[in-house]
């Protein structure tokens, strides 16, 4: 696995900066042959789609491949999945499908809700095709999953309904034509500020096929927002970790930013909804959680610039917290010529710890990537982070639009951005200690 992303980061990041010349002729060439020996080798002989490949598609796939879902095919039948079983190949072993863009070889891996495939599913849908895509007995297929109601809210059956309810104002959306983006602004309601519990975002059952993706952000009066969710079809929702409070702010609106994606279906007056579960009034969280936006060009903002006409650009940030800190989540965030993103710990020492990489950027997904608590990096005073994007405007990078251009800052796809939304619990000395010797005394496990 390690060689794939290597060989992508070589060939899409690198080799256009001109650093790694060696590389590509070296390890990048071998990289990919051995890959995909890698994954034919590793299943059996025998493999059939109901036996092997159906409970593998089921998992991973048809939430988002069935009929009224964002996937451009259905691939519930053998049928479907023969008609696209090359290109299903090609897509799992690169790990764009499923959409969830994070190295399997770099940093934290214990990630919540991680849609990532296990190598022994990728193996086997590899084995398949190489195997000539066998049909094998029907009665060896999985019974059909049962998908949960679009028109609940999936936490509810944790927490009951939610206290807060936040609609987004109604759009219409053609059968046909290019992307939208919907960005109505709505009242919270809120007179206090409240600890939130619990964020799940749920598009209308309607508009689930059209509806690609949907940030949320509050607004306060003179302040700098701060992210409330996002949302991707698959995605659960958010649970904030115990002892930590997610303001919800009083007197705040809910600023929406929603990716329509027109896929032949008319939806009217269409609304996409934030569940938000609040903790009582009057709860006390030992310490606060934020999500806030850093950025990756010496913390001055979006600006100062400009990628050139088929050249490259390379943004960095440095980051430092006044307190001990717990990074809870990580989301990168840049356009079509952004091509990769990492974040490292710069430690007081001057040791640097890998925390995460997408070196396979596609700006068609947003995901926030939520560390397990266990796991989650510890920050003390005097450490501080690192960001790092590599930006590609030439015709090498697959999603350039227009390798001509000059390519400035702005919010337009076709600008580009440099940051990351980061949640971080902010603790103090006595808190930073007590997680530290809480990892510290966990059982070591094998793996
Ligand atoms: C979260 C939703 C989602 C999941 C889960 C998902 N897909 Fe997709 N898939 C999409 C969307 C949307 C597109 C079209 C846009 C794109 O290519 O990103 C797509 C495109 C594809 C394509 C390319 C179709 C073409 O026109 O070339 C293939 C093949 C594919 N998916 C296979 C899979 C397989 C196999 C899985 C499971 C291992 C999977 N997808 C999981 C949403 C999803």
């Amino acid at each position: 696995m390690k060689l794939i992303s290597i060989e992508r980061l070589v060939s899409r990041v690198l080799a256009p900066l001109g650093l790694a010349l060696i590389a590509t002729l070296g390890a990048g060439v071998t990289a990919d042959v051995s890959a995909q020996a890698q994954f034919a080798n590793a299943a059996a002989d025998d493999v059939t789609f109901y036996a092997d490949v159906l409970p593998v598609i089921q998992q991973n796939c048809q939430v988002c491949h069935q009929q009224g879902a964002i996937g451009p095919m259905a691939l519930m039948t053998y049928q479907d999945a023969r008609r696209w079983g090359r290109r299903i190949r090609a897509m799992v072993e690169a790990r764009e499908m499923p959409p969830y863009h994070y190295d399997v070889d770099y940093g934290v891996q214990d990630l919540k809700y991680d849609p990532r495939m296990s190598d022994d599913d990728i193996a086997t849908i590899s084995a398949w095709v190489e195997a000539g895509m066998p049909e094998g007995n029907a009665a060896d297929a999985p019974p059909p999953m049962t998908w949960p109601d679009p028109a609940e809210y999936r936490l509810a059956n944790e927490f009951g309904p939610p206290d807060l309810i936040i609609r987004s104002t109604p759009y219409d959306v053609p059968a046909e034509g290019q992307d939208r983006w919907w960005q109505p602004i709505v009242e919270t309601g809120l007179t206090e500020d409240r600890c939130i519990r619990a964020i799940e975002t749920k598009p209308s059952v309607a508009g689930r096929a059209v509806a690609h993706h949907a940030n949320s952000s509050f607004r306060v009066e003179g302040g700098q927002g701060a992210r409330l969710s996002e949302y991707a079809l698959g995605k659960l929702g958010e649970i904030i970790p115990d002892g930590a409070c997610r303001i919800a702010p009083a007197n705040s609106q809910v600023s929406w930013d929603i990716h329509y994606w027109p896929n032949g279906v008319e939806v009217l007056d269409d609304q996409v909804e934030i569940g938000i579960w609040l903790h009582p009034e009057g709860y006390e969280a030992d310490y606060r959680q934020t999500l806030t936006l850093y950025y990756l060009q010496g913390g001055v903002g979006d600006r100062g610039y400009d990628i050139p006409p088929h050249g490259t650009l390379m943004t960095r940030g440095i980051h430092q917290w006044d307190t001990p800190v717990r990074l809870d989540s990580w989301q990168p965030h840049g356009h079509t010529r952004l091509v990769a993103m990492r974040m490292e710990v710069l430690r007081e020492d001057g040791s640097v710890e890998p925390v995460s990489m997408v070196s396979n950027w596609s700006a068609l997904w947003h995901h926030s990537h939520i560390y397990d608590e266990d796991v989650a990096p510890l920050l003390d005073l005097g450490d501080k982070i690192i960001m790092t994007a590599w930006y590609d405007n030439t015709e090498n990078n697959r999603y350039n639009p227009d390798p001509d251009q000059w390519v400035g800052t702005g919010d337009r796809t076709a600008d580009e951005m440099s940051h990351a939304w980061i949640a971080v619990t902010h603790l103090d000395e006595e808190g930073y200690e007590r997680l530290v010797t809480e990892r510290e005394q966990r059982p070591v496990s094998d793996d």
